[in-house]
């Protein structure tokens, strides 16, 4: 199978290692990837993700068998629909289907209709009054959530007990020309489970933690993401199957119901409350980074599953096969993450093979060098949470980044017990 693999982060860099290893894999191109895939795939610098008409002619050009849509600002544009259209088995919705991370008002739709538990949600338009904003924010607290309507790479959302901090996000969005939704705020831990979805067939893979804040103890601003860690020791037994039940199910057959059938990763955002699971938020791809986590315990010959999906044939797949113990994944980020970050840094010490790459590239004199905020992610295994914990810090410790950080709790609270729902 030749497979081409759209977008350039260490949750592509996870999957790009998962297709490599399936016998089915015949040729793997990735575009535009980053300076550390090149020993797994072609590399195809300078393709702008979201510009379908250059996809479509290198999925011409390489004669392509499937192609895989890491992240979802190609999905929310609609790539996926101008590959299916010009003849591509595509990994990723189409666009009408990926408004369940493109809008959040649309996904509280979806969840209304189908029964699925969420937190109560106001919208606050562009326009609205000194005198809207107060009453509206009036309505919520005593810790305030606001989310930018439309696509915000994790960092559209601000959760506060600050009421001031509240309606400056609500103001910067409304600046931004997005709507702003206010949400009621969601009590209990938090689950990332993605499932693979194929019209109203539903497999979940193994449920991971994600820890979003820049700073240990949760502190700081919301990030894209600054580790993970799966499975989930805390989660109750049935947990993974309540959550399927309750939410991905109920939202695949809505979606169905609706003429937008949902075909390839639903990331369901958990919180899990004294009532169980609510959704927090629902993406359409792989999350990142509870991506390199998850796959890093995958059996399953990737290339095989993705395609199933994208050739609607997942209901006769076996069922997944999963490596025991757990993995950790931890986010080395550039100076300023998750402000503007300093690039250009050169990085030393990556030689193992449980780093993955995300924000890097090649200066002139061939040296790596940090290109984003996110910019090296490290993977450990282990038989035990702790056992991965020690294996993925012991890497970390090894490279150098001038005036990079990283948590250094990643599954801590988990480790210690100090998760119960
Ligand atoms: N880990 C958060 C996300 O992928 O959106």
């Amino acid at each position: 199978m030749r497979i081409l693999l759209i977008g350039s982060g260490a949750r592509e860099h996870a999957l790009l290692r998962g297709l490599s290893k399936d016998p089915a894999t015949t040729q793997l191109d990735v575009a535009p990837g980053n300076a550390g895939m090149g020993d797994l795939a072609t590399v195809h610098p300078g393709i702008r993700v979201d510009d379908a008409d250059s996809v479509i002619a290198l999925a011409r050009d390489l004669d392509s068998d499937l192609v895989v849509i890491g992240p979802e600002i190609p999905l929310v544009a609609g790539v996926a629909d101008a590959l299916r259209e010009a003849g591509f088995a595509v990994f990723g919705p189409n666009r009408d289907a990926a408004r369940i991370e493109g809008s959040k008002t649309f996904a509280k739709d979806v969840m209304a209709a189908a029964g699925v538990r969420t937190a109560h949600a106001e919208a606050i338009h562009p326009g609205a009054t000194e005198q809207d904003i107060d009453a509206a924010l009036g309505r919520f607290g005593p810790t305030w959530v606001v989310k930018d309507d439309g696509l915000a790479a994790g960092k559209g959302v601000v959760v506060t007990p600050d009421l001031a901090a509240a309606r400056a996000h609500v103001e910067d969005v409304l600046a931004g020309g997005n709507p702003v939704l206010l949400e009621s705020f969601l009590d209990g831990p938090e689950v990332s489970l993605f499932c693979l979805v194929d019209g109203e067939t539903v497999v979940p893979l193994l449920p991971a933690q994600d820890h979003k804040r820049v700073f240990d103890n949760d502190e700081g601003p919301n990030t894209g993401g600054m580790g993970a860690y799966a499975p989930l020791p805390w989660l109750p037994a049935d947990g993974v199957q309540r959550i399927v039940d309750e939410v991905c199910v109920p939202v695949a057959r809505e979606m169905v119901a609706r003429g937008c059938s949902y075909s390839g990763l639903l990331y369901a955002g958990i919180a899990w409350g004294q009532d169980g699971p609510s959704v927090v938020e629902f993406n359409c791809r792989f999350g990142d980074p509870e991506t390199q986590a998850v796959l890093a315990l995958l059996e399953t010959p990737l290339a095989g599953l993705l395609n199933s999906v994208a050739t609607g044939t997942l209901a006769a797949q076996p069922p997944l096969e999963w490596r025991d113990g757990y993995a950790l994944t931890v986010v080395l980020a550039a100076h300023n993450y998750p402000g503007s970050p300093r690039t250009g840094d050169v990085i030393t010490g990556v030689e193992s093979e449980n780093i993955l790459h995300a924000g890097t590239a090649r200066n002139g004199a061939g040296e790596l060098v940090s290109a984003g905020g996110r910019v090296l992610n490290v993977i450990g295994t282990g038989d035990t949470l702790e056992s991965a914990r020690e294996n993925a810090y012991a890497t970390i410790a090894g490279i150098n980044l001038d005036g990079s950080h990283y948590r250094t709790d990643i599954a801590l609270p988990a480790v210690e017990g100090r998760i119960s729902i």
